[in-house]
């Protein structure tokens, strides 16, 4: 018998099968730091995912949408199919904007524009909780197998998960307001409990791992990995499930390639991919090659996916 040590240690598949294997899934966010490559991935996964699912839905709430980019295919905050497949769809939503054109009709004489502007004036970040929560109640009727989400970069990846709390302020401050609100106070209160309500069944389903798994994008330098390690830990407490790492634009020289700039970058790429393996023993690290162009359009986007399931090997001379 041996005993055990770091030595003995078998990392875990290094690839994203074990996503696409889980059926369950129900919810899959995909988020990291700006620039790393969290559409590129997500829309990935999202086709592999089509393999396998019977029907995918994209979503990007990040409000500088690219997965139009990406596709390179217009799409807008109703769900569209996207060309060459049938069963995968995406949209791009702003939680902001359902919240926006409510202010805006409020010109119209519906009051309940102007309390929204008065409840996001006294509790900031409402009118984004109430758009979250707007897009969720009619995803959750769309009844798709799974959905991507291709999130806004770090610092903002988690703001869903103050939603709740959010809209309990709003609910208790609405409650002592009385004047000049009369007419649509009702109205208002109705509307803000429902929305409460899905959002906190939809929180309640974040946190169950075999419904919802967060997948971490990141590249190999000590910034990326830094922002990564705070976005585990915030995940964490948060009780929600993360036990992915795709680690993005890896350089492969070529043996014997005597270009010193990519043999400096490598060196350092390997050396935080050494920590990455040491402190994520229990995550999948997938790691992605830097092409040589960009990931644009969907032939691209598929050649790219294929790396997420087949682990790349860099051509030998
Ligand atoms: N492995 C790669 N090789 C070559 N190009 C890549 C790779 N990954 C991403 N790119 C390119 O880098 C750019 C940024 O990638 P992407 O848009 O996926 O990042 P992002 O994390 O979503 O950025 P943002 O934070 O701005 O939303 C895109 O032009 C994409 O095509
Ligand atoms: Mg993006
Ligand atoms: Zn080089």
């Amino acid at each position: 018998m041996s005993d055990f040590s770091d030595d003995d240690f078998q990392p875990l598949d290094p690839t994203l099968k074990n996503v696409l294997d889980q059926d369950s899934l129900h919810w899959i966010f995909v988020g990291g730091k700006g620039g790393v490559g969290k559409t590129t991935s997500s829309c990935s996964l999202a086709v592999q995912l089509a393999k396998v699912r019977e029907s995918v839905l994209l979503i990007s709430t990040d409000p500088a949408h690219n997965l139009s980019d990406a596709f390179g295919q217009k799409f807008s905050k109703e769900a569209t199919l996207v060309n060459g497949f049938e069963n995968l769809y995406a949209m791009e939503i702003d939680p902001t904007s359902s919240i926006q054109e409510m202010i805006e009709q409020s010109d119209q004489g519906n009051g309940m524009g102007n309390m929204v502007q008065d409840l996001a004036y006294a509790i900031p970040g409402v009118d984004e909780a109430m758009g979250f929560a707007e897009v969720m109640k009619q995803v959750k009727t769309m009844s798709y197998s799974v959905v991507v989400f291709d999130t806004a970069p770090t610092g903002h990846t988690l703001r869903f998960l103050s939603f709740p709390t959010v809209l309990e302020k709003a609910l208790e401050k609405l409650s002592f307001w009385d004047d000049g609100h009369d007419a649509n106070q009702e109205d208002m209160f109705a509307k803000l409990e429902e929305m409460r309500s899905v959002i906190t069944e939809v929180n309640n389903q974040f946190k169950n791992p075999s419904i919802t798994t967060f997948i971490c994008v990141c590249i190999s330098e000590f910034l990326s990995l830094y922002e990564t390690e705070r976005m585990i830990q915030e995940l964490t407490s948060y009780h929600i499930d993360t036990h992915n790492i795709i680690v993005n634009q890896l350089l492969f020289p070529k043996d014997g390639s005597n270009c010193e700039h990519c043999g400096v970058r490598h060196k350092m790429q390997q050396k935080y991919l050494e920590q990455i393996n040491d402190l994520y023993e229990d995550f999948h690290i997938v790691r992605m090659p830097l092409l040589t162009k960009e990931v644009r359009g969907t032939e691209d986007i598929k050649e790219f996916s294929k790396m997420l399931v087949e682990p790349y090997h860099p051509p030998t001379n």
